[in-house]
């Protein structure tokens, strides 16, 4: 009987001491950066940030574009030609501490919008796991996720996700909301199980 309590009690002391030795496994830090003119893609972002929490930032132009459709879709097309990145408002402390980069972005032109250009190449991502996702007025991603491989060139670059949002062109805004944004929840959920962001 002594010998079974005494065998017990080592077995105790034994996991006692293993737990406090036991080094804490680091979370992965997460970064969720957007850009969203209408809200939609920042609709997105709130149910990333919602399943997987991290730090949420949107990104904020030092001269923001005009608030008429034409005009701002003029002015895209001139800079997508010139290869003109527009200066961030938005500034982002230690961009090192973070593992994974979430950026959301609608898709403009059937192109990366020229503020998230600005935004990969003026922060070093290198290292980093990056994680696109996009809203768009229904005719796709265009080439949004293939320029996001090609400004990250030393980033794991995971799948993306995209759906549906507004059609400004048409009058119509904001749309992420009740049955929309529910659909939009579960594929979300969804795709962060697929790419194994989350269980
Ligand atoms: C300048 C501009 C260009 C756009 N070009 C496209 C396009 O090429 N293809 C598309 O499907 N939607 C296009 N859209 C529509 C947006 O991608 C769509 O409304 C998106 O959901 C807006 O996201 P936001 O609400 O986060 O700004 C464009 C919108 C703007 C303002």
């Amino acid at each position: 009987m002594k010998k079974i309590c005494f065998v017990l009690m080592l077995t105790v002391l034994c996991s006692i001491s293993a737990c406090s030795n036991a080094q804490p496994i680091p979370a992965k830090k997460i970064l969720i950066v957007y850009l969203s003119r209408t809200n939609n893609t920042r609709a997105i972002a709130n149910i990333i940030h919602e399943q997987v929490a991290g730090k949420l930032i949107a990104l904020e132009l030092e001269k923001p574009y005009p608030e008429n459709y034409q005009a701002i879709v003029q002015q895209v097309v001139k800079e997508n030609e010139t290869g003109y990145l527009p200066p961030l408002k938005t500034k982002i402390d230690s961009i090192d501490q973070y593992d994974v980069v979430f950026v959301g972005f609608p898709t403009w032109g059937m192109k990366l919008p020229p503020p998230v250009k600005s935004f990969l190449k003026q922060y070093d991502l290198s290292g980093k796991t990056i994680v696109p996702f996009n809203t768009n007025a229904g005719y796709g991603i265009g080439s949004t996720f293939e320029t996001v491989k090609e400004l990250c060139p030393k980033s794991r670059v995971l799948d993306g996700f995209t759906t549906k949002g507004g059609i400004e062109r048409d009058g119509i805004y904001f749309v992420m909301q009740g049955e929309r944004e529910k659909q939009a929840r579960e594929g979300i959920k969804e795709w962060l199980r697929e790419i194994k962001i989350k269980k």
